[in-house]
C-alpha cells in the first residue's frame, strides 16, 4: 500500500489544488493531504478553516485524508510511513523552488521520493495568492475555486471590510 501526502498552503485550496488532488488520489492507495500550520506567517484562512474546506470539497474521495502538520515534512512522512510526496508544477517559474525543495527533503530523508504532477493547462495560472488579491478588489472568483471556498472567501472579505 502506498501513500503519498500532498503538502501545501492551501491558502485558500483553489480548482487547480483540486485537480492534482483528485489525479493522485487515483494513482496512490491513500493521499494524505498535510496543511501546513505556519506559525510565524499569520494567513487569510486559519488552519483549522483550510482544513475543513478542502475536507468539504473532497468528500467523494473516500482515500483522501486532511490533516494539518508542523514541523518537517519528512518527519511527518517518517511518523505516517508515508513514501511519496506530492507537488504540482504549473510553469517553468515554478520549478526551481520545487526542485530545490524535493532535493532538500531527499537530503533530510532519503527515503521518501517527490513525484511531480504537471497542473492541467486550464488551471496552470491559479494561485492561492491571486484568488485571495482578486477577491480583495471584488473580483469574481468563482472560476477558480469550488463554489464552498468562493463563499468562504467572499465572507471573510466582507468581515474585514466592515471591521
Ligand atoms: O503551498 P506551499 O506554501 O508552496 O507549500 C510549501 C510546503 C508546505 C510544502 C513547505 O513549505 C513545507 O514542506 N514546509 C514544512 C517545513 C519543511 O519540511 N521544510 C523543509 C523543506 S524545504
Amino acid at each position: 500500500m502506498t501513500t503519498a501526502i500532498y503538502p501545501g498552503s492551501f491558502d485558500p485550496v483553489t480548482c487547480g489544488h483540486l485537480d492534482i488532488i483528485r489525479r493522485a488520489a487515483g494513482v496512490f492507495d491513500k493521499l494524505i493531504i498535510g496543511v501546513l500550520k505556519n506559525q510565524s506567517k499569520k494567513g487569510f484562512f486559519t488552519t483549522e478553516e483550510r482544513v475543513a474546506m478542502i475536507d468539504e470539497v473532497t468528500r467523494e474521495l473516500k482515500n483522501v485524508e486532511v490533516v494539518s502538520f508542523d514541523g518537517l515534512l519528512v518527519d511527518y512522512c517518517e511518523a505516517k510511513d508515508v513514501k511519496v510526496i506530492v507537488r504540482g508544477i504549473r510553469a517553468v517559474s515554478d520549478f526551481e523552488y520545487e526542485l530545490t525543495m524535493a532535493q532538500t527533503n531527499k537530503q533530510l530523508n532519503g527515503k521518501v521520493e517527490t513525484l511531480f504532477f504537471a497542473t492541467s493547462a486550464e488551471y496552470s495560472f491559479i494561485s492561492s495568492s491571486s484568488i485571495r488579491e482578486i477577491a480583495s478588489f471584488g473580483g469574481d472568483i468563482s472560476r477558480f475555486v469550488p463554489d464552498i471556498v468562493r463563499c468562504r472567501v467572499e465572507e471573510k472579505m466582507k468581515h474585514r471590510n466592515e471591521s
